[in-house]
Parts: C-alpha cells; sequence; structure tokens
C-alpha cells in the first residue's frame, strides 16, 4: 500500500474537495496543501470546521497559472486534481472558462508535478460524462468505452482525461484517472439537481424539471466517492483508469418525488420546463475494476443518503441562505430565463 506525507489537494473548498480534505484528515496523516481560485463555486466556509488543523494550508490561485503552480509541486508527493468547472448548465452558456480551468489547469499541473520531480502519484478526478449517453438498455459504461463526450463541460473533461493519458504514456509519469457518477451530500452547491430541488422545495419555489423528466443519473454519496479515491491513492495500478459509481440508477423525476416525500411537500411544486440542449439521457457505471483491485464498494444507500442529505440543508440554512441571496441568484435568473420560464415563474 502506498504511503505519502504532503498533498496538494486542487479544488478542495468545492463540494466534492471539501468532503475530499475533511475525510483524508481524518484517515491518514498526511499534510495537506488546498489550491482553490474561490470561484462562485468555492467556499472556504466548507472547511472552516478544520482551517486551524496545523496539518492543512490553504493558497488561493488558480491552476492554470504556472507561477502559483510549479513552487508547490516542489514541495509535495500526492496531487489530487478535484479543480474544475462543473456545471454543464454553465458551460452551455460560456465554454471558455471550462476550457481554461479544466484543459489548460490539467496540463499546468501535470507539467508542475512532472518538472518538480518530487511527486510521486498525480491523480486526475473526471466523470461517468465524458463516456457520452447510455440508451435504457446499454449495458453501463466501462473503463475501455470510448470517449464520446455530448456537452462543452464533458468536452473538456475528455481533453483533460487525453492529456493525464498523454502524460502517462509520452514521459512515463504516474497517474491514474478516477471517473465518477453523480454524487451528492453536504455542501454540494445549489444549482445541481438534488441541492436545488431541496432548497426549492423548503422554501416551496417551483421545481424545474427538464424534459420529460425520464433522463436517468447513476448517484453516489460523496464520502463513497472519497473512499473510492483514497483506495485509488494507495492501491491503484499506476496508468489505470477506474470507475467509481454508486450502483444506484434513478430518473429524476424519482429523485425529485422522493425529496418531495420528505419533505412532506406536495409534487404540484414540480414544474417541466424546457430540456437542456444535448442532454445526456441516461448514465450508468461499471465499477467491476475498482471492486476487484482496490477492494472498494459504495456502502451509503439513496434512502438513507438523502435522508441525511436533507437533514444537513435544513441544519445549515445560513450556508445556503447567503448562497442563494447572492452571485449565485444572478445566474439562477438568467438560466431560468434561458429554460423559457419568466422570474415569477
Ligand atoms: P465544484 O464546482 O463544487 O468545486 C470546484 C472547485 O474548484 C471550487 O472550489 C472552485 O473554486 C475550484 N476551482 C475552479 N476553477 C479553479 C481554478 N482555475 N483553479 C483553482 N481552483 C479552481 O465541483 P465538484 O462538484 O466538487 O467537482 C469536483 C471535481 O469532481 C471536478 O473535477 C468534477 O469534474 C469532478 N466530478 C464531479 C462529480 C459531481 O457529481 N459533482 C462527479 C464526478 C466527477
Ligand atoms: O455524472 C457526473 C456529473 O454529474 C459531474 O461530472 C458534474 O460535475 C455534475 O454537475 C453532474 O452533472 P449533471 O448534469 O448530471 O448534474 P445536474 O445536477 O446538473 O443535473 C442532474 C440531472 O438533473 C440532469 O439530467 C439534468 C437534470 N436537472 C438539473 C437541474 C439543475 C433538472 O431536471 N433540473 C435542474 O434544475
Amino acid at each position: 500500500m502506498r504511503n505519502f506525507s504532503k498533498v496538494l489537494v486542487t479544488g478542495g473548498c468545492g463540494f466534492i474537495g471539501s468532503n475530499f480534505i475533511r475525510y483524508i484528515l481524518d484517515a491518514t496523516d498526511w499534510h495537506i496543501i488546498n489550491l482553490d481560485a474561490l470561484t462562485y463555486a468555492g467556499n472556504p466556509e466548507n472547511l472552516s470546521d478544520i482551517a486551524d488543523n496545523p496539518r492543512y494550508q490553504f493558497i488561493k490561485g488558480r491552476i492554470e497559472d504556472p507561477e502559483v503552480v510549479y513552487p508547490l509541486m516542489k514541495n509535495v508527493d500526492l496531487v489530487v486534481n478535484f479543480a474544475a468547472e462543473s456545471h454543464v448548465d454553465r458551460s452551455i452558456h460560456s465554454a471558455i472558462p471550462f476550457i481554461r480551468t479544466n484543459v489548460e489547469g490539467t496540463q499546468v499541473l501535470l507539467d508542475g508535478a512532472r518538472l518538480g520531480k518530487k511527486v510521486k502519484l498525480f491523480v486526475h478526478v473526471s466523470t461517468d460524462e465524458v463516456y457520452g449517453s447510455l440508451k435504457k438498455d446499454d449495458p453501463p459504461f466501462n473503463e475501455e468505452n470510448p470517449l464520446k463526450p455530448n456537452s462543452p463541460y464533458s468536452a473538456s473533461k475528455a481533453s483533460s482525461d487525453m492529456l493525464v493519458r498523454a502524460c502517462f504514456k509520452t514521459h512515463d509519469f504516474p497517474c491514474i484517472i478516477t471517473r465518477c457518477s453523480n454524487n451528492y451530500g453536504p455542501y454540494q452547491f445549489p444549482e445541481k439537481l438534488i441541492p436545488l430541488m431541496i432548497l426549492n422545495a423548503l422554501e416551496e419555489k417551483p421545481l424545474p424539471i427538464y424534459g420529460d423528466g425520464l433522463n436517468i443519473r447513476d448517484w453516489i454519496y460523496v464520502l463513497d466517492h472519497c473512499a473510492g479515491i483514497l483506495a485509488v491513492i494507495e492501491k491503484g495500478k499506476i496508468g489505470s483508469i477506474y470507475n467509481l459509481g454508486g450502483e444506484c440508477e434513478k430518473t429524476n423525476l424519482e429523485v425529485v418525488k422522493t425529496i418531495l416525500n420528505i419533505l412532506g411537500k406536495d409534487e404540484s411544486l414540480i414544474q417541466f420546463v424546457k430540456d437542456r440542449p444535448g442532454h445526456d439521457r441516461r448514465y450508468a457505471m461499471d465499477i467491476s475494476l475498482a471492486k476487484k483491485e482496490l477492494g472498494w464498494a459504495p456502502k451509503m444507500s439513496f434512502k438513507k443518503g438523502i435522508e441525511y442529505t436533507i437533514d444537513w440543508y435544513i441544519k445549515n440554512k445560513s450556508w445556503w441562505q447567503r448562497i442563494r441571496s447572492g452571485e449565485y441568484l444572478k445566474f439562477y435568473e438568467k438560466h431560468y430565463n434561458m429554460l423559457g420560464l419568466k422570474k415569477e415563474d
């Protein structure tokens, strides 16, 4: 089993990155440097409970800035790259920030890690969306599936995966790629389906469902994803790709009705709106390689995970109220217009 002493985590103030930092502070004795640009999705409050931990250091900066990245690489032996523009709808509005961060940023990290000569492993956190879309009866994606991304977001993630692969093949630099399905849990920014629906339901606002609501996603609780990444770090084969997923396929309508049911809210809050352009119909992951080689499997049931998540949002009202009253709202209003709804709808 591999061990490390100092880890560079990028994007650690976002949803999965902040859960991961808390998780590995607990599970290991590693020191962590968190490099995050604090975009609209990056929130230092996500880590306020561990900010004073002597094994944790925060640095504000962009992964595509070599002046920030290169010096850091001389001082760490592991890199875990979460930093990304992560929201599909935003990539439809404006793709360039996705290219800068997800593509250029990944290459700067790879160059810095390789040239710094101290990094022993580079783990790149990617997504099932790089494989494209499945039909109802297709088998789940496995690691051999071709990459057929359909949104600017997934195209930028597929590009970054290719750059990681090229770095391994060309320079023999130790890299591993993880591809995970849809995460949910505490600290997820309320533009994504599950937190958006929980908060709109709590505030009795309409719940906008794109198209017919029958698109399928595979849902994984965020700490199961974090455990999968740690298993990859400790045991993953260099140069490999590992699919991670929750083995929990659900239509969006099922997810939203479950949330309404737990909150005791009426289904009349559901509002069908114009479909997302290029909307992928179904994602599903074959995770047998990760099970076999890493001994990892997701543990949290959707029932328990969603109940816990809803409870977290109820108990952390000030966290999301600050977000919903600020910059996010401006985007949401614009987005709402794009979907053919008026603000007052
Ligand atoms: P997020 O949007 O919540 O967080 C992204 C973080 O990256 C933020 O803290 C942001 O400030 C930071 N960041 C953005 N651009 C940066 C830059 N140029 N330099 C430094 N920091 C920057 O995203 P998330 O949902 O936590 O996703 C994290 C990673 O996991 C992403 O790479 C995403 O593609 C991948 N992923 C996400 C999911 C999911 O369901 N959310 C599933 C599979 C894979
Ligand atoms: O599959 C992994 C991916 O999951 C990650 O790589 C992405 O970073 C993450 O954002 C997520 O992408 P999705 O597009 O699947 O997630 P999102 O929460 O935006 O949407 C989930 C589904 O819900 C999708 O079919 C679109 C639908 N949806 C979403 C929103 C925000 C709605 O119907 N209404 C909405 O308002």
